[in-house]
């Protein structure tokens, strides 16, 4: 998995058919860290739509992508790890920023969990987009969909294709070592192990493929 690139073709483009759906809350002000304002705590499953901020945060996207270009001319290989920090955050209970949380007094998050531990990494580069997101619309965007909108633009700007990303995830207020530790492939599943996984996220042995790659 360590050779993984992200500009081969087919790469990630099935990706936005994983479901979406996250716990609704409002978007709080920052990625890291536990959320506080929580709006409705019902779960809920709105529509996505891709023009979800044109009018709320009509520089939501740009700013998106601002950051990602500048993480990228720091570090090309920030590209590869924020593709894998979505691929982390929609896995354990659909894409909903949960990977972002640090522990805290009432949950034990998936940043130690085993597939995570040590290896996820751009979690700051989020941050540091929200800080830039909130400066042009405050508590608009979600920490999710920024992360969702950073992996396509990686993939993007590194030369791959790309896709629409559908918006309008709300960030979870929690997190589960548990649920990422049984959700995440160890790097020990054999291939029946790993289709199994995968087709509990609706995605076939063609999606894992395709979304795990091939050496260019
Ligand atoms: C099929 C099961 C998969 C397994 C067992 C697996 C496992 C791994 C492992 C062990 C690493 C190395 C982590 C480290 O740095 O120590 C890795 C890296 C990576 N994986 Fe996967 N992976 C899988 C699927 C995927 C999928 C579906 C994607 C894309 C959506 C993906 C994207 C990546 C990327 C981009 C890296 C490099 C990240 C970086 O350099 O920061 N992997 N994977």
């Amino acid at each position: 998995a360590k050779s993984r690139k992200v500009g081969q073709k087919h790469h990630l483009t099935l990706w936005y058919s994983i479901t979406l759906v996250a716990r609704s809350v409002m978007a709080s002000a920052s990625c890291l860290g536990l959320v506080v304002l929580v709006a409705m705590a019902s779960a809920a499953s709105a529509q996505l739509s891709s023009t979800f901020y044109d009018t709320s945060c009509p520089n939501a996207l740009a700013t998106i992508k601002a950051g990602v270009t500048a993480a990228l001319n720091t570090e090309t290989r920030m590209g590869a790890s924020l593709v894998r920090l979505h691929f982390h955050d929609c896995f354990v209970d659909g894409c909903d920023g949960s990977v972002l949380l640090a522990d805290t007094g009432s949950f034990i998050g998936e940043q130690g969990a085993a597939p995570n531990n040590n290896s996820i990494r751009g979690m700051n580069v989020i941050d540091n987009i929200k800080t830039q997101v909130e400066a042009v619309c405050k508590q608009t965007v979600s920490c999710a969909d920024i992360l969702a909108v950073a992996a396509r633009d990686s993939v993007v700007a590194l030369g791959g294709p790309t896709w629409t990303v559908l918006l309008g995830r709300r960030d979870s207020t929690t997190a589960s070592k548990t649920n990422a530790e049984n959700d995440l492939p160890p790097p020990t599943f054999d291939l029946q192990n790993l289709t199994t996984l995968f087709g509990n996220k609706q995605l076939s042995m063609t999606d894992m493929v395709a979304l795990s790659g091939t050496p260019r």
